[in-house]
């Protein structure tokens, strides 16, 4: 049984990404920027914010965190977005979720413009990654296909199943696959039998931030596994959804939690904030008429 780990990968990367962020910074007299809003004090997401910002900073990108205290009106964010969208040294916005439940989710994903939208949540980049139009990829599902990639596996004409449907991993993970010509079986929590479809699977994929959920049963033999869930156990351990020794037994490779998919993640966040800062110079050599 193969790990399919993320450091392999941003070992070979990084030399690209390094000369990537040093031409941004001769062209633009700057680093790539990118800012993150951080709502409240959720233990998690002050961890992946610190991720965020450690993995940038060993890019040479400039990552500042925005932290607001969770009393922080929807409306003072909103403004606060507005403003960063106007901002000639702001390449890249995201905004940490979850946030207080004083927001619509929904219509925060409006706030932040496209151009500057390195998640890709927002309607317009969502519509872009499904229609194959050029635009940012959302960050996990890119991180999922570019590490598959990286270890020299090809998802097309094979089948693939999705546990989990939400709008930032589920969903446009099955247009990832989609696009790399995976038949795709698609579960939710509704699902009824959940084993009888993952068990079809060669590449199964699990985002559901249930410890455990899916075991040997679940997964057809020889199967690729990447485990996208993130919690903690009773331990305090980082944990996936997948029962790592148990689905090795059956499994010909699994991503592990934590190493896998959330570096590539976070990887793919950085690619999309130096891609925005490229865009900017393509812009400033090629103003609109
Ligand atoms: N590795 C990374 O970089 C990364 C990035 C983002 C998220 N995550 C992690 O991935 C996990 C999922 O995140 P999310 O934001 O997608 O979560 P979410 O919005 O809570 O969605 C969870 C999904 O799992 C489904 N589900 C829940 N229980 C299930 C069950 N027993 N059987 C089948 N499906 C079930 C839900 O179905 P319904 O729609 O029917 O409720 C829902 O679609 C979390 O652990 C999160 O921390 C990791």
């Amino acid at each position: 049984m193969k790990r399919l780990e993320a450091r392999p990968y941003r070992e070979q990367k990084q030399p690209e990404l390094l000369k990537r962020v040093d031409r941004c910074k001769h062209s633009l007299g700057r680093a790539p920027s990118l800012r993150v809003i951080l709502v409240g004090s959720d233990p998690a997401s002050a961890l992946y914010v610190s991720n965020k910002e450690r993995l940038a900073a060993s890019l040479g990108i400039h990552a500042t965190t925005i932290r607001l205290p969770s009393e922080a009106t929807p409306e003072s964010v909103r403004h606060l977005v507005e403003e960063l969208n106007t901002a000639n040294d702001v390449d890249g916005i995201l905004i940490q979720r979850p946030l207080p439940s004083s927001f619509s989710e929904t219509q925060t994903l409006l706030w932040i413009q496209p151009e500057k939208d390195v998640d890709a949540f927002h309607p317009e980049s969502v519509g872009r990654f499904t229609l194959g139009l050029p635009g940012f990829a959302p960050c996990t599902p890119d991180g999922c296909m570019k590490l598959l990639d990286f270890y020299g596996y090809d998802v097309g004409g094979k089948t693939a199943c999705v546990v989990g449907r939400s709008s930032i991993v589920g969903k446009p993970l099955v247009q990832a696959l989609l696009r790399r010509n995976a038949t795709v079986i698609h579960c939710h929590s509704k699902s009824q039998n959940l084993s009888s479809f993952t068990q079809q699977a060669d590449f199964l994929f699990v985002a559901t931030g249930k410890p455990g959920l899916i075991g040997k049963d679940h997964v057809k033999p020889g199967a690729v596994v990447v485990d996208i869930g993130i919690s903690k156990n009773t331990a305090g351990e980082t944990v996936g959804d997948v029962l790592f020794d148990e689905v090795a037994t059956v499994a010909s490779a699994i991503t592990p939690v934590p190493g896998g998919i959330g570096p590539m993640t976070v990887l793919s966040l950085m690619e999309n904030t130096v891609a925005a800062a490229e865009a900017r110079i393509t812009l400033l050599k090629n103003p609109p008429a």
